[in-house]
Protein backbone atom coordinates (compact mmCIF):
# COMPACT_ATOMS: atom_id res chain seq x y z
CA UNK A 1 0.00 0.00 0.00
CA UNK A 2 1.09 3.31 -0.76
CA UNK A 3 1.74 5.27 2.46
CA UNK A 4 1.25 8.49 0.67
CA UNK A 5 -2.55 8.12 -0.36
CA UNK A 6 -4.94 9.00 2.47
CA UNK A 7 -6.37 6.35 4.46
CA UNK A 8 -10.21 5.97 5.22
CA UNK A 9 -10.50 6.75 8.52
CA UNK A 10 -14.33 7.06 8.52
CA UNK A 11 -16.94 7.94 11.11
CA UNK A 12 -20.41 7.00 9.74
CA UNK A 13 -22.67 9.42 11.54
CA UNK A 14 -26.37 9.23 11.82
CA UNK A 15 -30.11 8.66 13.43
CA UNK A 16 -30.68 5.39 14.32
CA UNK A 17 -32.30 3.75 11.57
CA UNK A 18 -30.52 6.20 9.21
CA UNK A 19 -28.80 3.43 7.63
CA UNK A 20 -25.10 3.61 9.10
CA UNK A 21 -25.23 -0.13 8.85
CA UNK A 22 -26.04 -0.69 5.39
CA UNK A 23 -24.46 1.62 3.61
CA UNK A 24 -21.47 0.90 5.96
CA UNK A 25 -21.37 -3.16 4.61
CA UNK A 26 -22.27 -2.02 0.92
CA UNK A 27 -18.80 -0.11 1.27
CA UNK A 28 -17.08 -2.54 3.10
CA UNK A 29 -18.37 -5.72 0.45
CA UNK A 30 -17.32 -2.94 -2.52
CA UNK A 31 -13.82 -1.71 -1.04
CA UNK A 32 -10.63 -3.10 1.32
CA UNK A 33 -12.11 -1.49 4.42
CA UNK A 34 -12.95 -2.73 7.56
CA UNK A 35 -16.39 -2.06 9.09
CA UNK A 36 -16.81 -1.94 12.92
CA UNK A 37 -19.95 -1.63 14.56
CA UNK A 38 -20.31 -0.71 17.97
CA UNK A 39 -23.99 -1.86 18.20
CA UNK A 40 -23.28 -5.22 16.10
CA UNK A 41 -20.45 -6.00 18.65
CA UNK A 42 -22.73 -5.44 22.25
CA UNK A 43 -25.63 -7.27 20.46
CA UNK A 44 -22.69 -10.17 20.11
CA UNK A 45 -21.63 -9.05 23.91
CA UNK A 46 -25.19 -10.02 24.22
CA UNK A 47 -25.91 -12.77 22.32
CA UNK A 48 -22.45 -14.57 24.16
CA UNK A 49 -23.56 -13.52 27.93
CA UNK A 50 -20.38 -12.21 27.89
CA UNK A 51 -19.95 -9.62 31.14
CA UNK A 52 -19.83 -6.65 29.00
CA UNK A 53 -23.14 -8.19 27.88
CA UNK A 54 -25.02 -8.93 30.64
CA UNK A 55 -23.87 -5.20 31.87
CA UNK A 56 -25.21 -3.76 28.56
CA UNK A 57 -28.48 -5.80 27.99
CA UNK A 58 -30.96 -3.49 29.65
CA UNK A 59 -29.27 -0.52 28.74
CA UNK A 60 -29.54 -1.49 24.66
CA UNK A 61 -33.29 -2.77 25.26
CA UNK A 62 -34.31 -0.07 26.80
CA UNK A 63 -32.98 2.68 24.01
CA UNK A 64 -30.15 4.11 26.24
CA UNK A 65 -26.78 4.82 26.04
CA UNK A 66 -24.11 1.97 27.27
CA UNK A 67 -21.90 3.94 29.52
CA UNK A 68 -18.23 5.61 27.78
CA UNK A 69 -15.90 3.25 29.47
CA UNK A 70 -18.17 0.16 29.11
CA UNK A 71 -17.93 1.41 25.30
CA UNK A 72 -14.15 1.53 25.55
CA UNK A 73 -13.86 -2.06 26.54
CA UNK A 74 -16.02 -3.06 23.71
CA UNK A 75 -13.81 -1.43 21.36
CA UNK A 76 -10.28 -1.25 22.03
CA UNK A 77 -8.98 -4.68 21.16
CA UNK A 78 -10.74 -3.76 17.95
CA UNK A 79 -9.23 -0.22 17.39
CA UNK A 80 -5.40 -1.68 18.21
CA UNK A 81 -5.95 -4.52 15.10
CA UNK A 82 -6.60 -1.93 12.40
CA UNK A 83 -2.94 -0.49 12.14
CA UNK A 84 -2.99 0.80 9.08
CA UNK A 85 -5.71 -0.43 7.27
CA UNK A 86 -8.75 1.63 5.92
CA UNK A 87 -11.88 1.37 8.49
CA UNK A 88 -15.23 2.48 9.31
CA UNK A 89 -16.72 3.40 12.66
CA UNK A 90 -20.38 2.78 12.11
CA UNK A 91 -22.10 4.00 16.13
CA UNK A 92 -19.02 5.31 17.98
CA UNK A 93 -18.49 8.18 19.33
CA UNK A 94 -21.92 8.93 20.13
CA UNK A 95 -20.84 11.53 23.04
CA UNK A 96 -18.41 14.36 24.26
CA UNK A 97 -16.51 11.57 26.04
CA UNK A 98 -16.34 8.76 23.59
CA UNK A 99 -14.39 11.45 20.92
CA UNK A 100 -12.07 11.82 23.41
CA UNK A 101 -11.38 8.80 24.22
CA UNK A 102 -11.58 8.09 20.45
CA UNK A 103 -9.14 11.06 19.49
CA UNK A 104 -6.62 10.20 22.33
CA UNK A 105 -6.31 6.40 21.22
CA UNK A 106 -6.14 8.07 17.29
CA UNK A 107 -3.45 10.64 18.21
CA UNK A 108 -1.24 7.90 20.06
CA UNK A 109 -1.10 6.08 16.88
CA UNK A 110 -0.77 9.03 14.52
CA UNK A 111 -3.64 7.49 12.58
CA UNK A 112 -5.75 10.71 12.29
CA UNK A 113 -9.92 10.91 11.07
CA UNK A 114 -10.05 11.90 7.60
CA UNK A 115 -14.16 11.69 7.02
CA UNK A 116 -17.16 11.46 8.72
CA UNK A 117 -20.20 11.01 6.76
CA UNK A 118 -23.47 12.23 8.18
CA UNK A 119 -26.65 10.62 7.02
CA UNK A 120 -29.57 13.18 7.13
CA UNK A 121 -32.97 10.73 6.67
CA UNK A 122 -36.32 12.43 7.66
CA UNK A 123 -37.61 10.96 11.01
CA UNK A 124 -40.33 9.89 9.26
CA UNK A 125 -38.90 7.72 6.96
CA UNK A 126 -37.02 6.15 9.68
CA UNK A 127 -39.77 5.30 11.81
CA UNK A 128 -41.35 2.69 8.61
CA UNK A 129 -38.10 1.29 8.16
CA UNK A 130 -37.67 0.17 11.63
CA UNK A 131 -40.72 -1.64 11.67
CA UNK A 132 -39.60 -3.76 8.35
CA UNK A 133 -36.23 -4.70 9.70
CA UNK A 134 -34.79 -7.94 10.18
CA UNK A 135 -30.94 -8.67 11.30
CA UNK A 136 -28.96 -11.63 11.11
CA UNK A 137 -26.92 -11.12 14.35
CA UNK A 138 -23.69 -12.92 13.94
CA UNK A 139 -22.57 -10.75 11.38
CA UNK A 140 -24.59 -7.77 11.49
CA UNK A 141 -26.16 -7.93 8.13
CA UNK A 142 -29.49 -6.05 7.52
CA UNK A 143 -32.73 -6.64 5.36
CA UNK A 144 -35.65 -4.71 5.18
CA UNK A 145 -39.03 -6.44 4.21
CA UNK A 146 -39.88 -3.44 1.31
CA UNK A 147 -35.89 -2.21 0.45
CA UNK A 148 -33.60 -5.32 0.72
CA UNK A 149 -35.65 -8.36 1.32
CA UNK A 150 -33.77 -11.85 1.93
CA UNK A 151 -33.70 -13.90 -1.27
CA UNK A 152 -35.84 -16.53 1.91
CA UNK A 153 -38.04 -14.93 3.87
CA UNK A 154 -36.65 -15.23 7.39
CA UNK A 155 -33.36 -16.33 6.87
CA UNK A 156 -29.88 -14.71 6.10
CA UNK A 157 -28.77 -14.88 2.35
CA UNK A 158 -25.23 -16.09 3.13
CA UNK A 159 -25.02 -18.53 5.70
CA UNK A 160 -28.95 -19.35 5.71
CA UNK A 161 -29.20 -18.95 9.35
CA UNK A 162 -32.36 -17.41 10.80
CA UNK A 163 -33.02 -13.08 10.94
CA UNK A 164 -34.15 -11.77 14.23
CA UNK A 165 -35.96 -8.71 14.96
CA UNK A 166 -33.88 -6.57 17.72
CA UNK A 167 -35.76 -6.02 21.04
CA UNK A 168 -35.22 -1.99 20.59
CA UNK A 169 -36.84 -1.58 17.51
CA UNK A 170 -40.35 -0.75 18.90
CA UNK A 171 -41.65 2.70 18.57
CA UNK A 172 -41.44 3.41 22.13
CA UNK A 173 -37.72 2.51 22.67
CA UNK A 174 -37.21 3.86 19.12
CA UNK A 175 -38.41 7.56 20.44
CA UNK A 176 -36.14 7.26 23.36
CA UNK A 177 -33.19 6.10 21.30
CA UNK A 178 -33.97 8.92 18.88
CA UNK A 179 -34.25 11.02 21.86
CA UNK A 180 -30.62 10.23 23.35
CA UNK A 181 -29.45 10.83 19.57
CA UNK A 182 -31.18 14.73 19.82
CA UNK A 183 -29.29 15.06 23.23
CA UNK A 184 -25.96 13.60 23.02
CA UNK A 185 -25.08 12.45 19.84
CA UNK A 186 -25.93 15.38 17.67
CA UNK A 187 -23.94 17.93 19.60
CA UNK A 188 -20.93 16.21 18.55
CA UNK A 189 -21.59 16.41 14.38
CA UNK A 190 -21.67 20.05 15.31
CA UNK A 191 -17.95 20.05 16.74
CA UNK A 192 -16.42 18.01 13.73
CA UNK A 193 -17.52 20.51 11.17
CA UNK A 194 -15.85 23.07 13.38
CA UNK A 195 -12.88 21.17 13.31
CA UNK A 196 -12.88 20.11 9.58
CA UNK A 197 -13.23 23.97 8.40
CA UNK A 198 -10.81 25.57 11.13
CA UNK A 199 -8.36 22.98 9.00
CA UNK A 200 -8.63 25.55 5.93
CA UNK A 201 -7.96 28.53 8.06
CA UNK A 202 -3.81 29.10 7.63
CA UNK A 203 -3.46 30.40 11.25
CA UNK A 204 -6.20 29.23 13.43
CA UNK A 205 -6.67 31.05 16.27
CA UNK A 206 -7.22 28.42 19.75
CA UNK A 207 -9.45 31.17 21.75
CA UNK A 208 -12.09 30.50 18.69
CA UNK A 209 -13.48 27.29 20.19
CA UNK A 210 -15.82 28.07 23.29
CA UNK A 211 -16.11 24.22 23.84
CA UNK A 212 -14.76 22.56 27.11
CA UNK A 213 -13.43 19.48 24.97
CA UNK A 214 -10.54 20.21 22.87
CA UNK A 215 -9.88 17.36 20.17
CA UNK A 216 -6.86 16.24 18.57
CA UNK A 217 -6.78 18.31 15.18
CA UNK A 218 -6.09 15.69 12.21
CA UNK A 219 -5.31 17.23 9.22
CA UNK A 220 -6.98 17.01 5.84
CA UNK A 221 -10.67 16.19 8.16
CA UNK A 222 -13.80 16.24 5.85
CA UNK A 223 -17.28 16.42 6.67
CA UNK A 224 -19.94 16.19 4.42
CA UNK A 225 -23.77 15.69 5.29
CA UNK A 226 -25.72 12.88 2.51
CA UNK A 227 -29.33 13.43 2.29
CA UNK A 228 -31.78 11.56 0.90
CA UNK A 229 -34.86 8.99 1.90
CA UNK A 230 -33.84 6.15 -0.54
CA UNK A 231 -30.60 4.05 -1.03
CA UNK A 232 -31.06 5.23 -4.84
CA UNK A 233 -30.31 8.61 -3.64
CA UNK A 234 -28.15 8.41 -0.61
CA UNK A 235 -25.51 4.91 -2.17
CA UNK A 236 -24.54 7.45 -5.23
CA UNK A 237 -23.63 10.27 -3.41
CA UNK A 238 -22.11 8.24 -0.74
CA UNK A 239 -19.70 5.81 -3.33
CA UNK A 240 -18.45 9.15 -4.98
CA UNK A 241 -17.56 10.83 -1.97
CA UNK A 242 -15.35 7.64 -1.24
CA UNK A 243 -13.65 7.84 -4.67
CA UNK A 244 -13.28 11.37 -4.61
CA UNK A 245 -11.99 11.70 -1.56
CA UNK A 246 -9.75 8.55 -1.75
CA UNK A 247 -8.51 8.38 -5.40
CA UNK A 248 -6.28 5.35 -4.44
CA UNK A 249 -9.29 3.06 -2.70
CA UNK A 250 -8.98 0.07 -5.04
CA UNK A 251 -12.37 -2.15 -5.35
CA UNK A 252 -11.90 -6.04 -3.74
CA UNK A 253 -12.42 -7.71 -7.13
CA UNK A 254 -9.21 -5.35 -8.44
CA UNK A 255 -7.24 -6.15 -5.69
CA UNK A 256 -7.97 -9.66 -5.68
CA UNK A 257 -6.83 -9.45 -9.57
P1 LIG B 1 -26.86 0.72 17.01
O1 LIG B 1 -26.92 -0.67 16.57
O2 LIG B 1 -25.70 1.54 16.64
O3 LIG B 1 -28.23 1.38 16.63
P2 LIG B 1 -28.60 2.79 16.05
O4 LIG B 1 -27.64 3.87 16.01
O5 LIG B 1 -29.88 3.02 16.75
O6 LIG B 1 -28.68 2.50 14.55
P3 LIG B 1 -29.44 1.35 13.86
O7 LIG B 1 -28.65 0.11 13.86
O8 LIG B 1 -30.86 1.27 14.38
O9 LIG B 1 -29.61 1.93 12.45
P4 LIG B 1 -28.62 2.15 11.24
O10 LIG B 1 -28.41 3.62 11.06
O11 LIG B 1 -27.44 1.26 11.28
O12 LIG B 1 -29.60 1.72 10.09
P5 LIG B 1 -29.73 0.35 9.27
O13 LIG B 1 -28.68 0.24 8.25
O14 LIG B 1 -29.94 -0.80 10.17
O15 LIG B 1 -26.97 0.79 18.61
C1 LIG B 1 -27.98 0.09 19.31
C2 LIG B 1 -27.87 0.40 20.79
O16 LIG B 1 -26.57 0.00 21.29
C3 LIG B 1 -27.97 1.88 21.17
O17 LIG B 1 -29.31 2.29 21.30
C4 LIG B 1 -27.18 1.91 22.48
O18 LIG B 1 -27.96 1.43 23.53
C5 LIG B 1 -26.06 0.94 22.24
N1 LIG B 1 -24.85 1.57 21.68
C6 LIG B 1 -24.31 1.35 20.45
N2 LIG B 1 -23.21 2.09 20.27
C7 LIG B 1 -23.05 2.81 21.42
C8 LIG B 1 -22.12 3.80 21.85
N3 LIG B 1 -21.11 4.20 21.05
N4 LIG B 1 -22.26 4.35 23.09
C9 LIG B 1 -23.27 3.98 23.90
N5 LIG B 1 -24.19 3.06 23.56
C10 LIG B 1 -24.09 2.49 22.32
O19 LIG B 1 -31.06 0.67 8.51
C11 LIG B 1 -32.31 0.78 9.14
C12 LIG B 1 -33.40 0.21 8.23
O20 LIG B 1 -33.52 0.97 7.04
C13 LIG B 1 -33.12 -1.18 7.75
O21 LIG B 1 -34.30 -1.91 7.78
C14 LIG B 1 -32.56 -1.01 6.36
O22 LIG B 1 -32.80 -2.11 5.52
C15 LIG B 1 -33.28 0.23 5.88
N6 LIG B 1 -32.43 1.04 5.06
C16 LIG B 1 -31.14 1.33 5.34
N7 LIG B 1 -30.62 2.16 4.42
C17 LIG B 1 -31.63 2.40 3.56
C18 LIG B 1 -31.71 3.21 2.42
N8 LIG B 1 -30.66 3.92 2.02
N9 LIG B 1 -32.87 3.27 1.76
C19 LIG B 1 -33.95 2.53 2.20
N10 LIG B 1 -33.93 1.75 3.29
C20 LIG B 1 -32.78 1.69 3.96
Amino acid sequence: EDRDEPVVRMLMFGKPGAGKGTLTSRLAKKYDITPISTGDLLRQHIAARTDIGIEAEKIVASGGLVPDQLMLKVLSSKLDGLGHKHWILDGFPRTFGQGELLDAHLKKRSTPLTLVVNLDVPDEVILSRISDRWVHLASGRVYNMSYNRPHVEGFDDITGEPLTRRPDDNPEIFARRLKEFYASTSPLLSYFAKMASTQTNESPNPHQHPHQVSFHRPSGLRVKTLSGSTSDEIWPQLDRLLQNTFPGLRERQEIKK
